[in-house]
């Protein structure tokens, strides 16, 4: 009896699963804004490498440069970038002149001579400061929506670069039937559909691109900011695939070391008494 009750119990938990597994999402989940939720596009990003597994590849230092523009004269308005210092800038190409030039117009928390609380030009070992003091006034800024802090954007979301992306360049009317809260934009790649961003790229030519660089339309800033943003999230990035494939092509001729070894010492032993010597 107890068996065939266990039998019985055990068919209705794979019916259970094979139902999960084959019923598509959309049959389940009732929330009617789910259909106009859109999926981020895939891009193949210089970073990635080969087949885009990121096993190898390396940033495009001026796609990098053009990023950073772009996070400095839109972005940053809002959100901060508080875990890159900006010494980290001369690993995208930035020489040190530059860098404490791009430093000192920023200003940081400090102290005057008496110890009041003052603000100082920022030099090349600082962080790069919040543009709000705290998150009450962030919110107070922004409808009380949070603009979160971008250094680790592109890791903090399902979708990493390709969602950020889709993200910036989504912005589109909502359809009929869809209602969008007062002060806030609809934007199928986000995960309630209604952002309170307005939208951040909204016009070619909205940064100006130095000589000889591609034309900054909506699609190329996005692109750059969001590839400067992914530099950002793991500025070493680069130094740990070297090492990765420093440590694979190690293990590999470690490996085949290894097998000639056992050839040459332990090969003819076969057969004469494995389990130990005799
Ligand atoms: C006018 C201020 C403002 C500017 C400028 C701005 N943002 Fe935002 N951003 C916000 C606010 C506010 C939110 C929070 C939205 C929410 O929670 O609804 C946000 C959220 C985000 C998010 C998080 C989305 C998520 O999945 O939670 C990302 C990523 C982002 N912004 C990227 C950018 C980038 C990149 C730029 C520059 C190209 C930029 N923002 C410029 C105000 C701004």
């Amino acid at each position: 009896m107890v068996r065939l009750i266990g039998f019985f119990a055990g068919l209705v938990f794979v019916v259970a699963l094979a139902w999960a597994a084959f019923t598509p999402r959309e049959a389940v989940v009732v929330d009617p804004s789910y259909a106009l939720r859109k999926h981020p596009q895939k891009i193949q990003w210089e970073q990635d490498g080969i087949l885009g597994l990121g096993i190898t590849g390396t940033f495009d230092r001026a796609q990098l440069q053009r990023g950073f523009q772009v996070y400095k004269e839109v972005c940053a308005a809002c959100h901060g970038i508080e875990r890159i210092a900006f010494r980290n800038l001369a690993d995208i190409g930035f020489s040190e002149p530059e860098v404490k030039a791009i430093a000192k117009t920023y200003e940081v928390a400090s102290l005057d001579d008496t110890g009041e609380a003052s603000t100082r030009p920022a030099v090349p070992s600082d962080y790069f400061p919040s543009p709000y003091p705290n998150e009450v006034a962030a919110r107070a800024a922004n409808n009380n929506a949070l603009p979160p802090d971008l250094s680790l954007i592109t890791k903090a979301r399902e979708g990493g670069k390709d969602y950020l992306h889709s993200l910036l360049v989504g912005y589109t009317d909502a359809p009929a039937g869809h209602e969008v809260p007062e002060g806030l934009y609809f934007n199928p790649y986000f995960a309630n559909l209604n952002i309170a961003m307005p939208p951040p790229i909204a016009a070619a030519g909205q940064v100006t691109y130095a000589e000889g660089q591609p034309e900054p339309t909506v699609e190329q800033m996005s692109r750059d900011v969001t590839a400067f943003l992914d530099w950002a999230a793991e500025p070493k990035a680069e130094a740990r695939k070297r090492t990765g494939a420093a440590v694979m092509i190690f293990l590999f001729i470690l490996t085949i070391l290894s097998y000639l070894t056992y050839r040459k010492v332990w090969a003819d032993l076969k057969g004469s008494g494995a389990r130990g010597i005799e």
